[in-house]
């Protein structure tokens, strides 16, 4: 694995500043290495404060992001509409995107309203077309956000499903038995193949997954969140104090 970092910060509104700099740091460091910035989205709701402060800068010309050269991914999505409550893409385009100047052709939402296995397939071909993937290479994206549920999930990667086990594709559709529904999610060879992953965690009902997932046993299906390794690329956990309130402190 490349190299792992945990930084805590006193709160939410903390560590959102924190992530929106680390964002824009990724973004120009990209564009001016490449002229191109690749990003997959967190769903969840802890990445909206993140979202709301790149907007805020944007429109307040705190800070101006190269967006013209910005392609956006999402981690996952729920099977539902966009305009839908519970969308991923949703939430992202009310907080973020719709405030600052993408280009629609850059933002590839998945389509998850359609025949998730379908929806897996069409956001797979564009993450490959975008990106100028041939067959067989896994997307390098510069940043990838992720969020931790309680029960050690990532991304729509929950614990015992088979979505754990994909070796071959980058996007795949999920069941869920335990929200009894589907889920399209990036794969864990897709996560791993990233430059940077960056998760956000707060709150205290996350404090003893997060003590566990960065325990040192090895990686297991049971916390999927502990799978996510990237094999070349960086590894950023950014945690409030609540949620860090089990971690052992290493001098
Ligand atoms: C989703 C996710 C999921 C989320 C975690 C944390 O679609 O729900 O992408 O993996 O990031 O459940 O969610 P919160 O930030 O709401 O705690």
């Amino acid at each position: 694995m490349g190299f792992c970092e945990v930084r805590v910060f006193p709160d939410a509104a903390a560590l959102s500043r924190a992530a929106a700099d680390e964002f824009a740091r990724a973004a120009c460091e990209a564009v001016g290495a490449r002229h191109r910035f690749s990003v997959a989205l967190a769903g969840g709701s802890t990445p909206k404060g993140v979202y709301a402060l790149l907007a805020a800068d944007e429109e307040s010309g705190a800070r101006r992001l190269p967006w013209s050269q910005t392609q956006v991914f999402f981690g996952d999505e729920r099977t539902v509409p966009p305009d839908h409550l519970d969308s991923n893409f949703g939430m992202a385009r009310a907080a973020l995107l719709g405030h600052v100047p993408v280009p629609l052709d850059n933002v590839h939402r998945i389509r998850a309203e359609l025949f998730p296995h379908f929806a897996a397939e069409v956001c797979e071909a564009e993450i490959r077309s975008s990106l100028g993937l041939r067959t067989g290479d896994w997307p390098r994206f510069d940043l990838v956000l992720l969020g931790l549920g309680a029960d050690g999930h990532t991304a729509s990667l929950f614990p015992g499903t088979l979505a754990l086990y994909e070796t071959v594709r980058i996007v795949r559709s999920n069941r869920v038995p335990q929200l009894n529904t589907e889920r399209v999610t990036l794969t864990l060879p897709a996560l791993n193949a990233a430059a940077m992953v960056m998760f956000l965690v707060t709150g205290a009902e996350k404090a003893e997954t997060l003590r566990r997932v960065l325990s040192d046993s090895a990686p297991a299906e049971a916390l999927p969140a502990q799978l996510v390794r990237p094999c070349d690329g960086t590894l950023l956990w950014l945690v409030d104090e609540a949620a860090a309130s089990r971690l052992e402190v290493k001098a």
